[in-house]
């Protein structure tokens, strides 16, 4: 029953997805956290991998790990076949953001609670109304609660832009005054499909550089590493609200 973008067969996906970007980190994600991991689609290299959870409080549980793609668009095929078509109920987004707030920084984690855009992608949901891309609520909750007071993990709005390099003219200062914390390029999307199908997403972002003060990832390898674990653990509490 392949779908035009997945070359898996119905039942091949746990009903919990972890969704990086990279294909070649849903590679290592998987290789890391699922026992008996297969590979069960890569349809254009975007590989998606099922197995149960090797390890921890969750070791046992079906998870599958699918890599989005960059942007909008992609992460809007990859969230909607697998919502719509392979039976899946929670995404969470695993991926990187500029911080923009200065109060994170490098290496810190943002819960993308709720999505501002860029995009024209959400526009067509309402009638003459704004959508509001909103995290799901339970998702978001557990890993809040699973971050227990770290003060290295934030929640809250976050910005979804559809250019990577082009910025208009005056367009950080307005986010920073809005306490938006940090930019990346699918979440707003994704909570849209999510609604739209009545599924769950979140996205738990690491910080891997600033648009405010300038830094960069010049992070050791265990730093990184361990910067990377901290939010896996989150994204697992959330993919098992
Ligand atoms: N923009 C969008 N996405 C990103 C950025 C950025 O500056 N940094 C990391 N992901």
């Amino acid at each position: 029953m392949a779908t035009p973008h997945i070359g898996a067969e119905l039942g091949d996906f746990a009903p919990a997805v972890l969704m990086p970007g990279d294909p070649k980190r849903a590679e290592r994600m998987a290789g890391q956290l699922l026992k008996d991991a297969k590979l069960v689609t890569s349809v254009r290299n975007v590989l998606g991998f099922t197995g149960a959870v090797a390890a921890g409080e969750h070791a046992g549980k079906p998870l599958s790990i699918m890599a989005s793609g960059m942007g909008m668009p992609s992460i809007a095929i990859y969230s909607t076949e697998l919502f719509r078509f392979y039976g899946v109920e929670r995404i969470v987004r695993v991926g990187t953001a500029g911080g923009i707030s200065p109060k994170v920084a490098v290496g810190d984690v943002v819960i993308g609670f709720g999505a501002h855009s860029t995009s024209s992608m959400n526009e067509a949901r309402l009638v003459g109304a704004h959508f509001s891309a909103v995290a799901d609520l339970p998702m978001a909750a557990a890993a809040w609660a699973a971050a227990a007071g770290d003060p290295h993990v934030f929640a809250g709005a976050i910005l979804s832009e559809d250019h990577f390099y082009f910025k208009q003219p005056g367009w950080l200062e307005p986010l920073v005054a809005h306490g938006v914390l940090a930019v990346e390029m699918e979440a707003a999307c994704l909570y849209g499909v999510a609604a739209e199908h009545g599924k769950a997403a979140l996205a738990v972002l690491t910080v891997s550089d600033h648009l405010t003060t300038g830094t960069h990832a010049n992070m050791s390898a265990e730093e990184r590493e361990s910067n990377f674990q901290a939010a896996l653990r989150l994204a697992l509490a959330a993919a098992f609200a």
